[in-house]
């Protein structure tokens, strides 16, 4: 018997994702689906607010903040949340985990597209997927993490792959830019905020290291008119590491699949632990 269309969950996507995700979405017969159609812009706010009243889940990109206010503002249907990012510090987890309690519907879950490593940064799923493009070599995670001053004091490359998180805001200061050697290079692909960038300036401008690649920084885009941008051992891109075709599709994908598992009350592909 074919459902009717309004009997079936409803689903806000907030921007115009990748067509592998619309498709399993459409194609799954599991939900209904509104979305703000353009790829240029994020969804103004207060449109945002609106357009998620009632619904069941929610599909965000890292635009949009899930705060208390959005959360009010979508209500107590809203049970599944699936992002389509690594990232997290776009959600308010403290919000999400204070409703996941007492929901008395299905509790709300969260749906993320990876897991950056958290105190063991160095040996998490994006580190190890770094090193294994670059040196073949795949950390095993049960072994120990690394020090902070090792990590900086011996690489020659030190890329930082962790989520930003009040234990992480910051962590790449003077402290370990001055441990750095003078040869080595800073790679930021994960949040801007995991970086003090007066900080960062300072290394770059004074010699105390070689240079920097910035895919992310505070705020985004940044100001032409940044200091950052005045030195030339230091290249700058607008948050586009992961803006490929296919890395793009396939999040998507991994944002719909996380979705329609949700509903289901299913485990996740990748799911947020709170
Ligand atoms: C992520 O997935 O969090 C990236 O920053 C977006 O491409």
């Amino acid at each position: 018997v074919q459902r009717e269309m309004s009997s079936l969950p409803r689903v806000y996507i907030t921007r115009q994702i990748p067509p592998e995700g619309l498709k399993i979405l459409s194609e799954s017969g599991q939900v209904q689906f509104d979305l703000w159609d353009s790829d240029d812009v994020p969804v103004p706010r207060k449109e945002l607010l609106q357009k998620v009243k009632g619904v069941d889940a929610l599909l965000c990109v890292l635009t949009e903040k899930i705060d208390a206010e959005l959360l009010d503002a979508a209500g107590p249907n809203l049970r599944v949340l699936s992002t389509m990012s690594v990232g997290f510090d776009h959600l308010s987890l403290e919000e999400l985990k204070k409703r996941s309690v007492t929901s008395d519907l299905l509790p709300l879950v969260y749906g993320v597209n990876g897991e950056y490593g958290t105190t063991e940064i160095w040996y998490g799923d994006m580190g190890n997927m770094v090193l294994l493009r670059y040196s073949c070599v795949v950390l095993s995670p049960s072994l120990p993490p690394v020090s902070m001053d090792e990590l900086a004091s011996q690489s020659d490359f030190l890329t930082v792959c962790c989520a930003l998180t009040p234990e992480t805001k910051d962590i790449c200061n003077k402290d370990l830019f001055s441990k750095m050697k003078k040869t080595s290079i800073f790679i930021n692909t994960s949040r801007g905020g995991v970086v003090h960038q007066e900080d960062l300036y300072e290394a770059l401008s004074s010699g105390q290291i070689a240079g920097a690649g910035l895919d992310v920084t505070v705020p985004e885009p940044l100001p032409t008119s940044h200091p950052l941008f005045t030195l030339n051992n230091c290249v700058i891109l607008p948050h586009i590491a992961s803006a490929s075709y296919t890395t793009r599709n396939a999040m998507s994908a991994l944002a719909a699949n996380n979705l329609l598992l949700g509903l289901k009350g299913q485990p996740m592909i990748k799911e947020l632990k709170l």
